[in-house]
């Protein structure tokens, strides 16, 4: 396929897509979701509302022809998507595609692994915020236990696929948790990530005093592990990562609010309804859905995109900073999946 590598203002190839296939989630995790917020008649999106595997499966299509070779699915939940494996197929036969990755809270991972590698997944990220039942319950807002988690985890690894583990730190909700969630990863071989809690959306009651940095979970490890830096596995990997010496184990951080990241980003952002955003916290979301089921050719989408990354000049996580207006609009991570 002839494929056509599109920039931004930054000079920021496009190289990711992460696509939500739903904005629902059976949990109501403290910092996403709060359970307060996010109420049994919360407005979700409308089952018409969203983007069919066809649709998705053409969007994507045209993303790989503008140079896209990764593609995550995320949620809400993307789980709880009816028959996601049928989605994984079709993708995975995208010619020059060469990543497919799943973000999801693993509640519903054990019954579906095998289908998914079947079907051509290749990675999995799992949330795991903690190993402490009662608190895990508190934090989920749903009193799940680990166990589901604990038991997808190990099934997504007995089917074959890449897992790694992503845990939101922070301060009084989890920290306590941070050394044996690293020790558990550790001695299970699974590459832990611990993501520094982000100010995403506008009900999540983001402070900064709440942020734990990754300078300060790298100290606490580095007082019981040698750690020693590993190379980036691709550009603009956001995750820094370190091996604990003489062994396989890895361990990353994921510090989009003490050491943003966006002079490497390469990431574009479909949501469930079929807009494409090109921050996670630019919440100006441009609709490709609607031109879609209006009739637009292939080409005329992959024009109106390439115009959307042309014209991108996000980096959202560099000014933050230096942030005077904290009226800026912003969309949930929930909605449009990390
Ligand atoms: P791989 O490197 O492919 O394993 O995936 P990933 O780390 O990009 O994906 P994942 O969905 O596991 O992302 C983990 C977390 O990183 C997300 O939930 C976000 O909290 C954060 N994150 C991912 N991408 C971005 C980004 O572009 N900007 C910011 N600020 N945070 C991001
Ligand atoms: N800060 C950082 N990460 C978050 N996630 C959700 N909300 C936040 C937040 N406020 C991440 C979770 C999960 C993914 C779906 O989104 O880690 O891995
Ligand atoms: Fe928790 Fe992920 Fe659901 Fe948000 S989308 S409430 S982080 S499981
Ligand atoms: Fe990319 Fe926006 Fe995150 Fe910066 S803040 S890394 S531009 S998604």
């Amino acid at each position: 396929m002839e494929r056509t590598i599109i920039k931004d203002t930054l000079n920021r190839p496009l190289h990711d897509l992460r696509i939500s296939v739903i904005d629902r989630c059976n949990f109501r995790c403290q910092y996403c979701m709060p359970a307060d917020k996010f109420g049994d008649d919360f407005a979700f999106l409308p089952k018409t509302a969203l983007l069919t595997y066809e649709e998705i499966e053409r969007i994507a299509k045209v993303f790989v022809g503008l140079g896209v070779e990764k593609i995550r699915l995320t949620g809400g939940e993307p789980l709880l998507r009816k028959d996601l494996p049928i989605l994984v197929e079709k993708l995975s036969q995208l010619e020059g595609l060469k990543d497919i990755g799943l973000t999801t809270n693993g509640v519903l991972l054990a019954d579906l692994a095998v289908e998914l590698k079947n079907a051509g997944l290749k990675r999995v990220n799992v949330s795991l915020d903690s190993l402490d039942d009662e608190l895990f319950g508190r934090i989920n807002g749903r009193k799940v236990s680990t166990k589901p988690i604990l038991n997808g985890i190990e099934a997504a690894r007995q089917a074959g696929l890449g897992v790694k583990i992503n845990m939101v730190v922070k301060k009084g909700m989890n920290d306590s948790e941070i050394l044996p969630m690293a020790e558990f990863c550790k001695n299970n071989g699974l590459q832990l990530r611990f993501i520094e809690f982000m100010d995403v959306g506008s009900t999540n009651g983001w402070k900064m005093d709440d942020v734990i940095t990754k300078k300060q979970i790298y100290e606490m490890l580095k007082d019981r592990y040698d750690l020693e830096a590993v190379e980036p596995s691709y550009f603009g990997e956001v995750a820094k990562v370190y091996r604990y010496k003489d062994t396989n184990a890895e361990v990353g951080f994921i510090s989009s609010v003490s050491e943003s990241f966006c002079s490497s980003c390469t990431r574009a952002r479909l949501s469930a309804n079929g807009q494409i955003f090109t921050c996670l916290f630019n919440g100006n979301g441009h609709d490709i859905r609607n031109m879609m089921r209006n009739g637009a050719t292939d080409e005329q989408i992959a024009e109106k995109i390439t115009g959307i990354w042309n014209g991108r000049t996000d980096r959202y996580s560099d000014e933050r900073l230096a942030e005077t207006n904290t009226n800026r609009k912003k969309i949930e991570m929930s909605y449009i999946g990390g």
